[in-house]
């Protein structure tokens, strides 16, 4: 246990009247590159941030579920475990609850819990604050029912939670890092076989740092825009005769597109056919240890979701423009967009500059002022 989870312990005895069965946590995440193709099938390469949801718990003699939150401090849910249900509860409950559910929904004999969650993943940055809170929470149940379930079955069973329970049709990218991130590695992850890869981005070693610029521009991924791409690419795929557009290959693009009569259509397709492709460009960079060559392909991906995807918003793109402008080497929105966070892969005496460069052009466009980190990748959940 580190400090943080020796503290949330401390508050769950004070609250509960009982020390808890242990503290659990789960890193929020970056996506490097591979935005907007886990639900198709395609490739992703995220990697853990330092930022953690934290759960204490400890059995019941009873046969309900307590759940409280330090960042909803009069909202403290009460619950039957058996009463756990598609779309039951709803709000913020609905994330912890749902992990609760999905375990129960394969046969986990679950127990009575009392739950204490802290976290400092910021709530609709895009850095996976609500996989980060499942995630943790599915590893106290687990633990407390005393079943061992592998990481990346229990990451399946977290997004099935989000989908089920949140009503969030996610793709399994943040549950999946979340759970099986390793310090210092980004997680290469082919999600259509579930082939994984953890792979080494020596930053420090060639003189790179990855800055993450928090728009403070906040999203909701309950608000429709996300289901609607999610529908969309399906339809595409219905209309081309493949499973996923994961089955388009880069050099089949112009001929796939060229079927399609909705210039729109053809938008989103031309999105996640190239941005598979970088990803893959990507993986082949950071083996051969040439992350400089990373940037250009940041580039790419932050125009393609601008321009083809239509996920980006301003106040991101002007984050992109002043850090590439102050000296990074590639930047872009990262994870689902409508707000959120960019990253930027900037050289380290570049820093100051950027975060400068960011500050300045929020004000100028009259966005809120970014909150810029530097983060390394972190060990996923334990
Ligand atoms: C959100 C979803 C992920 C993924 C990204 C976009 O973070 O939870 O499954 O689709 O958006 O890449």
């Amino acid at each position: 246990m580190d400090a943080a989870d020796e503290n949330l312990a401390r508050i769950f005895t004070n609250a509960v009247g009982a020390a808890p069965d242990g503290v659990w946590s789960a890193p929020g995440r970056v996506n490097l590159i591979g935005e907007h193709t886990d639900y198709s099938d395609g490739y992703v390469l995220p990697f853990a941030i330092a930022a953690r949801a934290r759960v204490a718990a400890g059995v019941r003699r009873d046969r309900r579920l307590r759940i409280r939150s330090l960042q909803r401090p009069h909202d403290d849910v009460d619950l039957e475990v058996d009463a756990l249900a598609d779309a039951t509860p709803r709000g913020w409950a609905a994330y912890p609850a749902g992990a609760v559910w999905a375990l129960r929904d394969i046969g986990v004999d679950v127990p009575g819990m009392d739950v204490v969650i802290d976290s400092s993943v910021p709530i609709g940055a895009g850095l996976s604050s609500s996989a980060a809170v499942i995630c943790a929470t599915a590893l106290a149940t687990a633990a407390l029912a005393r079943v061992e379930v592998d990481p990346l079955q229990l990451a399946l069973l977290c997004r099935r939670a989000e989908n089920v329970v949140a009503g969030v049709p996610c793709g399994v990218m943040d549950h999946a890092v979340a759970m099986l991130a390793r310090a210092g590695q980004a997680l290469f992850l082919d999600v259509r076989s579930l082939r994984l890869e953890h792979l080494w981005l020596p930053l420090q070693e060639r003189g790179l740092a990855l800055a993450v610029v928090d728009t403070n521009v906040r999203h909701s991924l309950a608000d429709g825009s996300y289901a609607d791409r999610r529908r969309t690419v399906e339809q595409i795929a219905r209309t081309l005769g493949v499973t996923a557009l994961r089955d388009i290959r880069i050099g089949e693009l112009d001929e796939a597109e060229s079927r399609l009569p909705d210039p729109l259509q053809r938008r989103r397709l031309r999105h996640v056919v190239t941005e598979n492709q970088r990803v893959l460009d990507t993986v082949a960079d950071v083996r051969a240890g040439n992350l400089a060559e990373v940037g250009p392909l940041l580039m790419q991906s932050h125009e393609s979701l601008r321009d083809d995807f239509e996920v980006s918003v301003p106040a991101l793109d002007d984050a992109v423009a002043a850090a590439v402008g102050a000296g990074a080497l590639g930047a872009r929105m990262t994870g689902a967009g409508f707000g959120g966070c960019v990253i930027a892969l900037v050289p380290v005496d570049r820093l100051e500059a950027v975060e400068r460069a960011v500050q300045d052009a929020a004000e100028a466009g009259g966005h809120p002022p970014p909150t810029v980190t530097v983060e390394a990748p972190a060990d996923g959940a334990h």
